[in-house]
């Protein structure tokens, strides 16, 4: 009876021993462990998304494509809108770091104050996505970056609006989120093209409207009220702040994309229906469609694959005479 004791509880031991030494291994390399590589490969690869918020009917499209995207790849997303605010960012980050997943994909509001909480990251030994928005950090502190052009979509849109108005007029800018990669990229790009091609295009106000249509309208109104007979034409970050300006300009007395020209960004549904409307000129694409990448670089990463530093979104132009046929192929 005694013997027969013994040897079940040695039994138990070695049993438990062997448990013990498998999930070490497993615990040993968060990476190795969901790459589907020695340790099993059913494990499902765990992802940490920071998303800014939900401003516009991009960011809308591109957390639909995060969302989809995981789901169908069957990765376990951990997701977390910031409602506009760097801090909420900031607090989801470390709860991602603390919960141990295996990569974090971050959009960051704005472009400054990541320094202390990337590195935290890189401590933690997890690997770091930009997504849509870059972050002013040194390279060491992410693996890539994901998204858009801005500078080069700021170009566009200015060879665009000088187009419209014969290289000559007076313009207002509507402004993305101060601080925020996009706004800086496209005003820069926009910039650069009226100083070196557009001499006689003059930037007679601008001002953020935050990237939302709530905004845009109001900004646009104080616009009109100080110099509603001197504006020739509007150049908005985003569409989403165009339709609110659109509102202003027919509340105003005069005819949007006719009396004011209009050049914006994004190429959202909303700006065809605007267009097809003959309410908007031009749209500049900016690809919110960034899932299927996202994921890739995710899974290439825990894969041990190389991943590029930077990786472009591809993104077109459209304008106001196609816009009818355009919009039954648009995806957002
Ligand atoms: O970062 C991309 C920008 O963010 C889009 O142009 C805008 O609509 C969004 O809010």
């Amino acid at each position: 009876m005694k013997i027969k004791k013994i040897l079940s509880l040695v039994l138990a031991g070695a049993m438990a021993l062997s448990i013990g030494c498998t999930s070490g291994k497993q615990g040993g390399s968060a990476v190795g462990e969901n790459s589907g590589g020695d340790s099993g490969g059913d494990k499902k690869l765990v992802v940490g998304y920071a998303q800014l918020g939900a401003e516009s009917e991009w960011r809308t499209a591109c957390t639909n494509s995060i969302k989809e995207e995981a789901e169908q790849r069957g990765i376990e997303l951990k997701f977390s809108d910031a409602q506009q605010k760097q801090e909420n960012q900031i607090k989801a980050i470390r709860s991602f770091i603390a919960q141990g997943v295996d990569v974090i994909g971050v959009s960051p509001v704005v472009e400054s104050g990541w320094e202390t909480v990337f590195k935290e990251v890189k401590d933690a030994g997890i690997p770091l996505v930009l997504v849509d928005r870059k972050a002013d950090v040194s390279e060491d502190l992410y693996t890539s970056y994901l998204g858009s052009d801005f500078v080069e979509e700021g170009r566009k849109a200015a060879d665009e609006l000088a187009k419209l108005i014969d290289s000559k007029g007076n313009i207002v800018e509507l402004q993305g989120t101060v601080g925020s990669s996009a706004a800086v990229g496209r005003q820069e790009g926009f910039l650069e093209r009226l100083n070196e091609k557009y001499p006689d295009i003059k930037i007679i106000k601008s001002q953020t409207g935050d990237f939302t249509r709530a905004k845009g309208k109001e900004v646009m109104e104080a616009f009109l009220k100080s110099d509603g007979e001197n504006i020739d034409a509007l150049f908005s970050h985003n569409d989403d702040m165009a339709i609110g300006a659109i509102q202003a300009i027919e509340e105003y007395g005069k005819k949007p994309a006719e009396d004011i020209k209009i050049v914006s960004v994004d190429a959202v549904k909303g700006a065809f229906e605007a267009m097809i409307a003959g309410k908007l000129n031009v749209t500049v694409e900016c690809n919110p469609l960034l899932g299927p990448q996202f994921f890739d670089v995710c899974e290439d990463i825990v894969a041990g694959k190389d991943v590029t530093k930077y990786i472009p979104s591809e993104e077109g132009v459209f304008r106001q005479d196609t816009a009818a046929q355009d919009l039954p192929n648009r995806k957002y």
